[in-house]
């Protein structure tokens, strides 16, 4: 995941990213404990990381779900085999 790359995602890239993001809000993981030792002002407080997880589940919520009927042109592909 590259965030100054996310313009360029695809909307199914997005969902993941955003799901990665919010497991990680919700684990504490990030940033890195060890990361945090050397670099202590990039710690996170539980409001921040709340924010980044509210951030994530709207900006996953915007996304259009899929529907399960083909678009046009995967149909259209399929048969021209
Ligand atoms: C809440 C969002 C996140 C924050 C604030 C965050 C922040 C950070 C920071 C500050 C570092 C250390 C600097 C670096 O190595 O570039 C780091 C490392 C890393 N992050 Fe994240 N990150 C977030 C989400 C994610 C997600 C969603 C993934 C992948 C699923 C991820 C995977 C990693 C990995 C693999 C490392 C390297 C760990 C290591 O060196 O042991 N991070 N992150």
């Amino acid at each position: 995941m590259d965030l100054s790359k996310w313009d360029t995602y695809t909307d199914s890239e997005r969902s993941g990213y955003l799901l990665a993001i919010i497991a990680a809000t919700e684990s504490h993981i990030m940033p890195p404990a060890k990361y945090v030792w050397m670099h202590p002002r990039a710690k996170l407080s539980d409001a921040e990381l709340r924010s980044v997880k509210s951030w994530a589940l709207a900006e996953r919520a915007a996304i259009p779900k899929k529907t399960g009927i083909p678009s046009q042109r995967s149909d259209s592909r399929k048969r021209s085999r």
